[in-house]
C-alpha cells in the first residue's frame, strides 16, 4: 500500500515570498504539442525572498526554455522537475521569466490543465490545473492581470477565446494560422484562467447594466445544438439583472463568454468572463431536457454568474476558504431560483439534496468541517459539506442578523474586499462590523464538523397558561473532533393554536427570541412563553432554519393537524415526511422480523388532504406525495441496514397508499391532462410534476390499468419530462415491459448523449438482480464511453450512488465491480474516480454481512499500486 505525502494544514499558512503582477501567455496550438511561453513579472515579497531562491509548481510539465529578463538562464541556476522549476539565484528587484513549455492537451485524460474535448482545446485550471500548463505560483493568493495570445490553424480552431476582453486578432501571413488577443484587466489568481480554441457554434444577445453599460454575451457549443441554447441564455440575463437588483452588483467586463463542453469532470467553471460549462447544464429543449434539467440550467448559470463578484473579484485566500466562495455562491443561487419560482417549493428541494448528500457525509468518515483544516488532495473538497452546508450557514447568517443587516455586511463585505483574496474572518468580520453582532460563536459553524441533533420537549399547563419547550443541542465526534462546543442556531418556530392560527404570547424568558427566532446557544435552553392561550402545536426548524437534525415528541394526530394547517409550507411538507419516515422505519423493522406492516391511517389522511387542496400549488403536493427514498431511510436507521428490508418495506407502504387514496390518483391525473404545449416555468413545471407523481403512485398497485397507463403515458409524452417519468416508473417498477421501452428510448435518441445518459441512468436503477450484469454489458454499449465523464457518472454513478438494493448486493458483487472499474478508471482519471468512491461513505451503516464485504473491496483498492493521489485520500480515509 501506498503511503500519503505530507498533507496541507490551514495553521501553516504563509503568505507567497514572492507574487507575480502580470502575466503574458502564447500558446501555439497543436494537439499533441501545444507550445506554451509564459512571461511573468515577479517581485519579492518577503525578506527571505530577496536571498533569491524561486520555486515555481508545475504538474507533468516539459520545460523547454528558460529566460531571465531576456537572458538564457545558465543550467546551473536551475533545477526542473515535472513538478517543480527551482531558480537559485533571482535578483533583489523586480524581474521578468520567460518559460517555455510544451503541453500534450491530446494525451490529457485527466480533464485537469489543457485538454481537447470533441476537437476542441479547452482548459480547467481550479484548482490546481494551471500548473499543468506552465509552472507558476499556482495558489489563489497571488494575484495577476493576465494577457492571452493564441494562435491555432485556422480551419481547426476558427473560434479563439480567453479571459477579458478581446484586444486584436488577425491572419498570420503566409500560413493557415491566425492569431486573437484577449485582455484582463482585473488581477485574478491562476485557477480563473482560461481559454478555449476550435471549431463552434454561438448565439449571441447584449445586456445593458444599471449603470448604462453594453455588454456583449455568448453562447458557444457544437454546431447544430445553437438552438437549445436559448433558454441558457435568458437565464443569463435574468441572473444578470438579478444580481443587481439584490446585491447591487454589476458586471464589469465588455463581454460575457459561456463555452459548453462535452467532456467536463464538474457542472461548470467561472473563469473570468469565460465561464465553461459541462453541456448539460446549458443545452435545453421541450424534446431532450426535463423540467428538472431546466431548473438546473437555470441554477447553475446564476451561481457560475455569480462567482463574479463572491469567487472572482473577490477570492479565497488558499483553499482551505473553499466555502467562502462556494457556500455564499450557492445560497445566492438558490435565492435566485427561489426569486424566480416558487420558494417553498425550491427549499423542500435544496433540503432533500442536503439531506441525501451531505448529512451522509457528515456522519461518516468523510465528515469535514465547512471550512476544512487539513486536506491531502484539494480536488476532494468541492463537497457537499463545502457548498451545501456552506449555503446554508450564509442562509443562518441572514436569519440571525435579518435581510437589511445582512445586505449590509454584504455590501461592506465587497467594499472592503474588491480586489482581495480573502477569508471566513474576513467575511464574518464585515457583518460584525456593520451590524455590531457578536459572532464568535456563530463562527462554530466553520470549524466543527457533523450535524448537529436537536431534541425538542415541549409542554403546556392549562391552569397557568404557560408553554415550556426544551431544546437540547449535541454534535457527535468526526474524524480528528471529539469535542465539541454549543453553537449559535437560529430556530424559527411558531406556536399553532387550536384553529391552526399561530398564537400570540405575552412574553418569554429562558433565551432570546426575535419575533419567530429562537436563538439557541447553550447546550440546552428552556424557554418559557406565558400567556398562550391553549394547547400548542410547536412548529419548529420552520423553512429548515438551521442544518440539524430535530427530534420532537410529537403525536401522529398532531403531526397530521400541521400538514393541515402549519403557516409555514416547508413544514407541512416535513409533518408529512415525519409521518412516512415513522412508518417506513418500523415497515422496516416487520420486513425484518417478518410481519405483516402496519400503516399508520393518518399518513393516508395527510396526504389526501394535500393532494385535494387546490389552494396549494401542484409542486407543492408533488413534493409531499413523495416518500422519503431509501437512502433517507437507510440515513435514519443509522446503523444494521438491510437494504432489501428498506425496499420492501417502502414498496409495501407506496401499495398501501395507493389503494388508499383509490381512484383519487386517476381523477386528479385526468384534471391535470391535455396539456400539450410545453412552457419551462416552474408553474407548468408543477402541473407536469404532479401528474407524474401520481401516475408513479398509481403503478405502485401494478394492476394491468396502471400498467397501461403507464404505457400509454410514455407513448403519448409530448415532452421529455413525461417522457423520463413514465420511462422511471416503468423501469423503478422492475416491470418486465421495461426492456422494450427502454430499447424504444435509445433508438429515438441514439444521436443524443445527453439523453442517452438518462438511458444509461435508468438502465443502471432498476432495482432488480439482473441489472449488475445489464451495467458490466453496458459497458461495451457503443453509446457509452469510458473517457467521458458524464457517461461513467450516468452508468456506474447512478449504479453505485442511486441503486440502494443492487449496489448493495448482499454476495458483494455491487462492491467488487465499483472497486474494479475504480481501479481501471484511475489510471485515467483520477478525479472522477475518486468521486464515484464516495458511493462507499456510509459502508459503517450497513448490516453485517454487507459492510464486511465493502470493507474488503475497499481494502482491494487501498493495496493497489500506483493509485493517484485523489483515490488514495478518498479511500485511505473512507477506512479509517
Ligand atoms: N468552481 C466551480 C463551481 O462551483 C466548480 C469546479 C471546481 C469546477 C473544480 C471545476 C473544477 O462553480
Ligand atoms: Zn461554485
Amino acid at each position: 500500500m501506498k503511503t500519503e505525502a505530507a498533507p496541507f494544514r490551514l495553521e501553516d499558512y504563509r503568505a507567497p515570498a514572492f507574487t507575480i503582477d502580470t502575466v503574458a501567455l502564447d500558446f501555439q496550438l497543436d494537439p499533441p504539442a501545444t507550445r506554451v511561453t509564459a512571461t511573468l513579472s515577479i517581485r519579492a515579497n518577503t525578506e527571505e525572498a530577496r536571498k533569491g531562491r524561486l520555486e515555481l509548481i508545475g504538474d507533468e510539465i516539459v520545460l523547454k526554455g528558460l529566460k531571465l529578463d531576456g537572458v538564457a538562464v545558465p543550467a546551473s541556476h536551475y533545477i526542473a522537475t515535472p513538478s517543480l522549476l527551482t531558480l537559485t539565484d533571482v535578483p533583489k528587484g523586480p524581474f521578468t521569466l520567460e518559460i517555455e513549455t510544451i503541453v500534450d492537451p491530446a494525451a490529457n485524460t485527466k480533464l485537469m490543465g489543457l485538454y481537447r474535448t470533441s476537437g476542441t482545446y479547452c482548459t480547467q485550471c481550479e484548482a490546481e490545473g494551471f500548473r499543468r500548463i506552465t509552472y507558476f505560483l499556482d495558489r489563489p493568493d497571488v494575484l495577476a492581470v493576465y494577457t492571452t495570445r493564441l494562435e491555432a490553424e485556422k480551419s481547426d480552431a476558427p473560434i479563439l477565446l480567453a479571459n477579458g476582453n478581446p484586444v486584436e486578432s488577425g491572419d498570420i501571413p503566409g500560413t493557415d494560422r491566425h492569431f486573437a488577443i484577449w485582455h484582463d484587466p482585473f488581477p485574478k489568481p491562476s485557477y480563473l484562467f482560461a481559454m478555449v480554441a476550435g471549431d463552434l457554434g454561438v448565439i449571441t444577445d447584449r445586456f445593458t447594466t444599471m449603470s448604462g453599460r453594453d455588454v456583449e454575451l455568448r453562447i458557444y457549443c457544437e454546431h447544430g445544438k445553437e438552438a437549445r441554447c436559448t433558454y441558457a441564455m435568458d437565464a443569463l440575463k435574468r441572473s444578470m439583472k438579478w444580481d443587481e437588483d439584490v446585491f447591487g452588483l454589476e458586471y464589469d467586463l465588455d463581454i460575457f463568454v459561456i463555452v459548453a463542453v462535452s467532456d467536463f469532470n464538474m457542472g461548470a467553471m467561472e473563469n473570468k468572463g469565460l465561464n465553461v460549462f459541462n453541456d448539460k447544464y446549458v443545452l435545453a429543449d421541450p424534446d431532450a431536457a426535463t423540467d428538472a434539467d431546466y431548473a438546473n440550467v437555470e441554477g447553475v448559470i446564476a451561481h457560475e454568474y455569480f462567482h463574479n463578484w463572491t469567487g472572482n473579484r473577490i477570492t479565497c485566500r488558499d483553499w482551505f476558504q473553499l466555502c467562502l466562495k462556494e457556500g455564499l455562491t450557492v445560497f445566492r443561487d438558490q435565492e435566485f431560483s427561489s426569486d424566480m419560482r416558487s420558494r417553498a417549493v425550491k427549499r423542500i428541494a435544496d433540503v432533500r439534496t442536503l439531506q441525501a448528500r451531505q448529512f451522509p457525509e457528515d456522519g461518516g468518515p468523510l465528515a469535514h468541517p465547512v471550512r476544512p483544516e487539513i486536506y491531502h488532495e484539494i480536488s476532494n473538497f468541492y463537497t457537499p459539506t463545502v457548498y451545501e452546508k456552506g449555503a446554508e450557514v450564509v442562509r443562518m447568517l441572514k436569519s440571525i442578523l435579518g435581510p437589511d443587516d445582512f445586505r449590509k455586511g454584504m455590501d461592506l463585505y465587497v467594499k472592503r474586499h474588491d480586489g482581495d483574496a480573502a477569508t471566513i474572518e474576513d467575511f464574518l468580520a464585515s457583518f460584525a462590523d456593520a451590524t455590531g453582532v457578536d459572532l464568535s460563536q456563530f463562527k462554530l459553524w466553520y470549524s466543527q464538523a457533523g450535524t448537529p441533533q436537536i431534541v425538542a420537549r415541549g409542554a403546556y399547563d392549562e391552569a397557568a397558561k404557560s408553554y415550556k419547550l426544551t431544546l437540547t443541542q449535541s454534535l457527535a465526534a468526526t474524524p480528528g473532533q471529539s469535542q465539541k462546543r454549543p453553537m449559535h442556531m437560529p430556530i424559527r418556530f411558531g406556536l399553532i393554536g387550536p384553529n391552526g392560527d399561530d398564537m400570540d404570547y405575552a412574553s418569554v424568558s429562558g433565551g432570546r427570541v426575535d419575533r419567530d427566532i429562537i436563538h439557541l446557544t447553550e447546550a440546552s435552553q428552556t424557554l418559557v412563553f406565558e400567556g398562550v392561550g391553549g394547547r400548542p402545536v410547536p412548529s419548529l426548524l420552520r423553512g429548515f432554519s438551521a442544518p440539524v437534525r430535530l427530534a420532537i415528541d410529537i403525536s401522529a394526530s398532531d403531526l397530521l393537524f400541521q400538514a393541515r394547517t402549519d403557516t409555514d409550507p416547508f413544514n407541512r411538507w416535513q409533518a408529512v415526511q415525519t409521518l412516512a419516515m415513522r412508518n417506513l422505519v418500523a415497515g422496516t423493522a416487520e420486513q425484518i422480523a417478518g410481519r405483516a406492516p402496519k400503516v399508520e391511517p393518518a399518513l393516508i389522511d395527510a396526504l389526501g388532504g394535500v393532494l385535494d387542496n387546490d389552494t396549494l400549488e401542484p409542486a407543492f403536493r408533488a413534493q409531499v406525495l413523495q416518500l422519503p427514498s431509501e437512502a433517507d431511510i437507510a440515513r435514519e436507521l443509522g446503523q444494521d441496514v438491510d437494504p432489501e428490508a428498506i425496499a420492501a418495506a417502502r414498496t409495501a407502504l407506496r401499495l398501501a397508499i395507493s389503494t388508499g387514496l383509490g381512484d383519487r390518483l386517476e381523477r386528479h391525473y385526468a384534471r391535470l391532462s391535455g396539456e400539450t404545449d410545453f412552457h419551462p416555468d416552474a408553474t407548468s413545471a408543477g402541473r407536469r410534476a404532479l401528474r407524474n407523481t401520481l401516475l408513479d403512485l398509481r403503478l405502485a398497485r401494478r394492476s394491468p390499468d396502471a400498467i397501461a397507463a403507464a404505457l400509454t403515458h410514455f407513448e403519448a409524452a409530448t415532452n421529455m419530462t413525461d417522457r423520463l417519468a413514465a420511462l422511471a416508473t416503468i423501469t423503478q417498477a422492475a416491470l418486465p415491459e421495461r426492456r422494450a421501452v427502454l430499447d424504444a428510448f435509445h433508438d429515438r435518441y441514439a444521436n443524443d448523449a445527453l439523453v442517452l445518459d438518462k438511458w444509461l441512468t435508468l438502465e443502471a436503477t432498476v432495482p432488480a438482480p439482473d441489472t449488475l450484469d445489464r451495467v458490466k454489458a453496458l459497458l461495451k454499449h457503443p453509446s457509452y464511453s469510458p473517457n467521458n465523464p458524464n457517461r461513467v457518472r450516468a452508468l456506474v454513478g447512478s449504479f453505485a450512488g442511486a441503486n440502494q438494493t443492487q449496489f448493495n448486493r448482499a454476495d458483494g458483487a455491487g462492491y467488487d465491480f465499483l472497486a474494479d472499474f475504480a481501479l481501471d478508471l484511475d489510471k485515467r482519471n483520477p478525479q472522477t474516480t475518486a468521486r464515484l468512491l464516495v458511493s462507499f461513505r456510509s459502508w459503517r451503516a450497513l448490516e453485517p454481512v454487507r459492510r464486511a464485504r465493502a470493507e474488503a473491496a475497499l481494502r482491494r483498492i487501498a493495496a493497489a499500486k500506483d493509485l493517484s493521489p485523489d483515490t488514495l485520500d478518498i479511500v485511505t480515509r473512507t477506512l479509517a
